[in-house]
C-alpha cells in the first residue's frame, strides 16, 4: 500500500465515532470519510450512512461499493460478533479484533482464565454457571463482594454488593431473571478491590503495542463519585496516576504477557486494547478488558495524538507496530458528559439541544456528539448520552474551567451532567517524577 489518499468507513454512532471521525479528518491522507450510522455530530467530519452497526452484509456491500480502503470499528457488539471476521473474509481491511480475540471483553470468566494462566494481576474470582452453586458458595464469605455478568451488557452488567446476601441477590437477579438474557448465564464473582481507577489504552498488533497516554474515566452518575454505574460521566488525559513507572509496569506485567497468550492460543490481537485498572496498595490490578476505544475516553485521547492517525492505523492493521511513535499534544483534556433526565434508566427521547455553536466557538473547545440526531435545522436528543463537552488548557484546572464554560452554555431539557470531573487531577501530585 502506498501513502494515498484513504477512504475510510466508521463503525458507530457515539461520541467515540465522532473523535474517531475528527481525527481522521485531521489526517492528510483522510480521502472520503463515511460513518455507519453516526450522528449529528459526525456528519461534521463524515458522510453519514444509514447503516446499522450489525448489518455486516450491509456494511460489507457499501465498503466495497464506495471503494473504502480501511473500516474502523468503535463499539463492541460488532467485534464480538466477528464484523473482523467477515470483512477480512471478504478481502477488505479493517480495523479491530477477530471474534476470537474480542472475546477477552465479550466473556469476562474467558479472561479471567487468560489472567490466570499468564499470571497477571487481577481481583480473585469465581465462575458459576448454576445459580445454587454461586449460591452455596457466597454463604461460605463474609466479606463485600463483586458480581459481573460475564457476556455483554452494555456497561450494566456489574453489581457491587457490601455484602454476601446482596450478591445472592445480584446472582439470583442476572442468572435466574436474566435482564441481559444470555450475557448472564454464566457470572464472575469477585472479590471487591479498593484503590484509584484507570484507563490504559494500546494499540497492538499481534505481539507489538503502543502504548496510548492515559485516561482516567468518572463512572458513576453523580458528583463526589457517588451514584449508580453509567457508562461513563466524563473522563480527562492523562491522568496524573499514571506516571511513567506505573505505565512502564503497566506493560511489563499485563499488557505484554497478555498479548503474548492471546497470540499463543492462537487468537492474536489487533486493534485497541483497553485495560481498565484499579491501583491498589499491592499494584495495579485488572478490572476488565475491553476489545477497543473507550467512551468518553477516546474523546479525551484522540484529539491529542499530534501524529497521522490513519498511519497509526494502518500501522497496526500491516503489522508494522515497531516502528510507531506517537507525537502527543502535553496540555491536558478534559471531557463532561452531558446525559439527558433518567440516564443510566429509561430516557425521554428528543428534546432540542441548544447552544452548541456558541460553547464550540470557544478556545480549546469541542464538543462532541454521541446521542444526537439532526431534524431540519434543530438538533435533538436520542438516548442516555448526549455530548461529550471536551476542552484542553496548560492544566487540568484550565482544561476543567473551559470544559465547564463551554458546558453551561448548552441547554436540553432535563440534561445532567457532574460538575466535579477530573477532580483528581487537580492539585493531585504525582507519586512519581520519573
Ligand atoms: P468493569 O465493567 O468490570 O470494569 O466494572 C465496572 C466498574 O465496577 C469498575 O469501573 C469499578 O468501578 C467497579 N468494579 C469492577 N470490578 C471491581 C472489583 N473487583 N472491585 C471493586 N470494584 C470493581
Ligand atoms: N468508559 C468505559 C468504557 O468505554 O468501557
Amino acid at each position: 500500500m502506498g501513502y494515498g489518499k484513504l477512504n475510510i468507513l466508521i463503525v458507530g454512532g457515539g461520541g467515540r465515532e465522532h473523535a474517531m471521525a475528527e481525527a481522521v479528518a485531521r489526517s492528510s491522507r483522510a480521502g472520503r470519510i463515511y460513518c455507519a450510522p453516526g450522528n449529528a455530530g459526525t456528519e461534521q467530519a463524515a458522510e453519514n450512512v444509514a447503516l446499522d452497526v450489525m448489518d455486516f452484509d450491509g456494511l460489507i456491500a457499501f465498503a466495497r461499493e464506495r471503494q473504502v480502503d480501511l473500516t474502523l470499528v468503535g463499539p463492541e457488539a460488532p467485534l464480538c460478533t466477528g464484523i473482523v471476521d467477515r470483512f477480512q473474509k471478504a478481502g477488505l481491511r479493517i480495523f479491530g479484533p477477530t471474534k476470537s480475540a474480542a472475546k477477552i471483553e465479550g466473556d469476562k470468566a474467558y479472561a479471567k482464565s487468560l489472567m490466570r494462566s499468564a499470571d497477571i494481576p487481577t481481583a480473585e474470582a469465581r465462575v458459576f454457571t448454576e445459580f445454587a452453586d454461586a449460591r452455596a458458595y457466597l454463604l461460605t464469605r463474609d466479606e463485600g463482594l463483586v458480581v459481573k455478568a460475564s457476556g455483554l451488557a452494555a456497561g450494566k452488567g456489574v453489581i457491587l454488593c457490601d455484602t454476601p446476601a446482596q450478591a445472592v441477590f445480584a446472582c439470583e437477579k442476572l442468572m435466574v431473571e436474566r435482564p441481559f438474557g444470555d450475557a448472564g448465564r454464566t457470572v464472575v464473582v469477585e472479590e471487591r478491590i479498593k484503590g484509584e481507577e484507570l484507563s490504559v489504552l494500546a494499540l497492538v498488533s499481534g505481539r507489538g503495542i503502543c502504548i496510548l497516554e492515559s485516561a482516567q474515566d468518572h463512572k458513576t452518575l453523580s458528583d463526589g463519585d457517588t451514584g449508580p454505574n453509567t457508562g461513563g460521566m466524563g473522563a480527562y488525559s492523562p491522568a496524573p496516576r499514571a506516571t511513567q513507572t506505573v505505565l512502564r509496569g503497566v506493560e511489563r506485567d499485563i499488557l505484554l504477557p497478555i498479548v503474548d497468550c492471546l497470540d499463543r492460543e492462537g487468537h492474536p490481537f489487533q486493534g485497541v486494547l483497553y485495560v481498565g485498572l484499579m491501583l491498589t496498595v499491592a499494584g495495579p490490578k485488572v478490572l476488565e478488558f475491553n476489545c477497543r476505544f473507550g467512551d468518553p475516553e477516546a474523546q479525551v485521547i484522540l484529539p491529542r495524538i499530534r501524529s497521522d492517525f490513519l498511519s497509526l492505523m494502518e500501522a497496526v492493521v500491516e503489522g508494522r507496530l515497531e516502528d510507531a511513535a506517537i507525537d502527543w499534544d502535553p496540555r491536558p483534556t478534559v471531557g463532561v458528559v452531558m446525559a439527558s433526565a433518567g440516564y443510566p434508566g429509561a430516557v425521554e427521547d428528543g428534546k432540542v439541544i441548544t447552544g452548541l455553536d456558541e460553547a464550540a466557538a470557544l478556545p480549546d473547545v469541542t464538543v462532541y456528539h454521541s446521542g444526537t440526531r439532526r431534524l431540519d435545522h434543530h438538533i435533538l436528543t436520542k438516548g442516555g448520552r448526549i455530548l461529550t463537552v471536551t476542552a484542553s488548557g496548560d492544566t487540568h484546572a484550565e482544561a476543567q474551567r473551559r470544559a465547564y464554560q463551554a458546558a453551561d452554555r448548552i441547554h436540553f431539557d432535563g440534561m445532567h451532567y457532574r460538575r466535579d470531573i477530573a477532580h483528581r487531577a487537580i492539585g493531585d501530585v504525582p507519586v512519581d517524577s520519573a
